[in-house]
């Protein structure tokens, strides 16, 4: 496989031309795939716009790259394995071909309902092989897709749906996700009383429930497929065309549309796929993350396709029918490469070794994490029970607005160390800045991480709002991409990311924004104000913690918490349910009314002796009741 690096000191050489040349080397990888047009230039950019473009004028459609370039060398190799919810019901495989026919299909369906160049197609579907081919489908015609995870909320949809202005929903009547179904179509007509620009809803059978089909706007994705012909051409899209948006959460305001473009994802997301997984022809990999989040975007659709690998994707959950199902997959598929996040990981381990011992996984060869710190409990887990000590792990460090992965061992050349992402990958240029932006350097220290030149997947704007875009990554220190995280670096110049330092939480890998959860509980009638802080949960990695201000005190407080959960799901969806919620009648404020969030974290986690300097509030008194309410971890 070329662009693949076979050793640790290929990789060190790779590395030193990455930086020294940038230019030079990417266009190297870039040259790999078809092109309809060569690029002018590869790269020009300023971090203070910021403008990012790269392979500048070059023509390509990413699906002729993850489909029609394999078809003569791998047709009959399988791209997809599909297994589905329950294992009772056959695994599927679409080979190369098949997936091909498939995708030009759908996108000849998208088209005979008006889909067009640049429309923005909102997809909230189940991990199933359509979602996965409607991804590949928007691409293929130039729309531009926008990914919905199907666990939020009516509301979030709506909302997403706005912000981005789509005119088509692809959905399905229901899902399911293990002993359970969802009824998803349900959800999105609820979404779309607010969401007037909705002209066409494709809606495909899953679990057959009844379901309500709006004349004129809803209609059955089976009849819509029926005539369509399996020649699509792939429309021609700039390197700096749109590819797809994908919502996440800050630390203000509504989740921002993170765009991502066509030239620049596609060649990262290949290179480093191969690279950090070391991808071997035949090789069965995995990766358990949503479709609806960026892990999937990347690393179970583009990346591997992109690279000629078959991935499977995967409906259910890990827990049902017991928590032994991956493992089950393991064995049963043969998988060489698993990719997985931390929670998972600590969740199973909870479940006891019983499920993990007795499975053959030997094909094993890899192992992944990704979405949060890795605790070395965990990896020392995955490690001897999973790995059974033979297969690398790589801790994988990213985000939504990087596109792939930046700082992550290269599996079985880079050396390893527990919870350390360790290294950056070629053509990544970290660097770690104090609270005043000044660099930090030499090794054994700790800052806020941020990148100092770009690669090809960085973000390019956040859509509909580019201003946004610049305060948030580009503005809080000059020059530099933030990302948000607090890093260190040991003697070795290895890298450990130890967390968010910014008002967003990580719960169970999902990425959340503490005043996004704090605006959903003050929607409820009684709620006078609310702080909400992380603190550290043993599965969970943190857990989301609520201190809440109510009109009347003397209310059932039961009750209320159960309106309060209810109203989060409402709002955004499960997953952003408190796990703890305090009632109090005061929260921490400065003389000038901010909330000091320090002081409520150290009481979340149950360190109300370390708090710190509380002589600047307002009324330090609130600190006292707050602490003798706490509640315990
Ligand atoms: C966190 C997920 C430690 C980090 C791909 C980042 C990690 C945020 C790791 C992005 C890791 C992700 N070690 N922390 N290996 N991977 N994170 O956008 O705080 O859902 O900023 O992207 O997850 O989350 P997102």
């Amino acid at each position: 496989m070329s662009n693949k690096i076979n050793s640790f000191e290929e990789y060190l050489s790779e590395y030193k031309k990455s930086v020294e040349d940038p230019e030079s080397f990417w266009a190297s990888k870039a040259e790999d795939f078809e092109w309809m047009k060569p690029w002018d230039k590869v790269l020009e950019w300023n971090f203070k716009e910021p403008k990012i473009e790269w392979f500048i004028n070059g023509k390509l459609n990413i699906t002729q790259n993850c489909l029609d370039r394999h078809l003569h060398s791998r047709g009959d190799q399988v791209a997809i394995l599909w297994e589905p919810n329950d294992p009772k019901d056959n695994a599927i495989s679409f080979t190369y071909s098949e997936l091909y026919e498939q995708v030009c299909k759908t996108a000849n369906m998208l088209k005979n309902n008006g889909a067009k160049k640049g429309d923005r197609i909102c997809i909230y579907m189940p991990m199933i092989p359509e979602l996965a081919i409607a991804v590949l489908a928007c691409a293929r015609i130039g729309a531009i897709h926008s990914v919905v995870f199907a666990g939020f909320s009516a509301k979030a949809l709506a909302d997403r749906i706005q912000d981005c202005d789509c005119n088509i929903v692809l959905t399905s009547d229901g899902a399911y996700r293990g002993a359970k179904s969802i009824a998803l179509k349900k959800i999105v007509d609820d979404s779309l009383v607010t969401c007037p620009m909705i002209d066409t809803v494709i809606v495909l059978k899953r679990t057959g429930e009844p379901v309500t089909m709006e004349e004129g706007r809803d209609v059955w994705w089976h009849d819509e497929m029926k005539e369509c012909s399996s020649d699509c051409t792939p429309t021609e899209m700039d390197a700096e065309d749109e590819l797809f948006i994908l919502y996440t959460s800050g630390s203000t305001g509504k989740p921002k549309g993170v765009v991502h473009t066509t030239g620049g994802y596609m060649v990262y997301t290949e290179y480093s796929f191969k690279n950090v997984f070391q991808y071997n022809e035949g090789d069965i990999y995995w990766c358990t993350a949503d479709i609806g989040w960026i892990t999937g975007h990347s690393y179970i659709i583009y990346g591997p396709l992109l690279s000629g690998a078959t991935t499977l994707m995967f409906e259910g959950v890990p827990t049902w029918p017991d928590a032994g199902r991956f493992w089950d997959i393991v064995e049963k598929h043969n998988v060489n490469i698993f990719y997985t996040a931390p929670t998972a990981i600590r969740a199973l381990q909870a479940c006891g070794d019983e499920f993990v011992n007795g499975r053959d996984m030997n094909s094993l060869r890899v192992l992944g994490t990704v979405g949060e710190p890795i605790n070395e409990e965990a990896w020392t887990w995955y490690n001897e029970k999973v790995g059974n000590k033979n297969c690398p792990i790589v801790d994988t460090w990213w985000q939504t607005e990087t596109g792939g992965i930046l700082i992550s061992p290269l599996a079985g050349h880079t050396p390893l160390k527990p919870s350390y992402a360790t290294l950056p990958l070629p053509g990544v240029q970290p660097l770690l800045v104090d609270n005043e932006g000044k660099e930090i350097e030499g090794n054994g220290v700790e800052g806020n991480l941020c990148m100092k030149f770009p690669w090809p997947s960085i973000i390019r704007t956040t859509y509909g709002d580019h201003e946004r875009c610049r305060q948030t990554y580009f503005s809080t220190y000059e020059n530099l991409y933030f990302t948000g995280d607090g890093c260190k670096r040991d003697e070795n110049g290895l890298y450990r990311i130890t967390g968010r330092v910014d008002d967003v939480i990580n719960v169970s890998g999902h990425r959340l924004g503490t005043a996004e959860i704090e605006d959903a509980i003050d929607e409820y009638d009684n709620v006078v104000e609310t702080a909400v802080v992380g603190y550290p949960h043993a599965i969970k990695g943190q857990g989301v913690y609520a201190y809440v201000i109510c009109h009347s005190p003397d209310v059932d407080h039961d009750l209320m918490r159960q309106e309060i959960l209810s109203k989060v799901t409402e709002i955004i969806g499960p997953i952003a349910k408190p796990d703890k919620i305090q009632f109090v009648t005061g929260l921490p404020k400065t003389r000038s009314g901010k909330i000091m969030r320090r002081i409520l974290r150290k009481i979340a986690e149950g360190e109300t002796d370390k708090l710190g300097d509380i002589t600047t509030l307002l009324d330090p008194s609130v600190v006292e009741e707050i602490k003798s309410g706490a509640l315990s971890n």
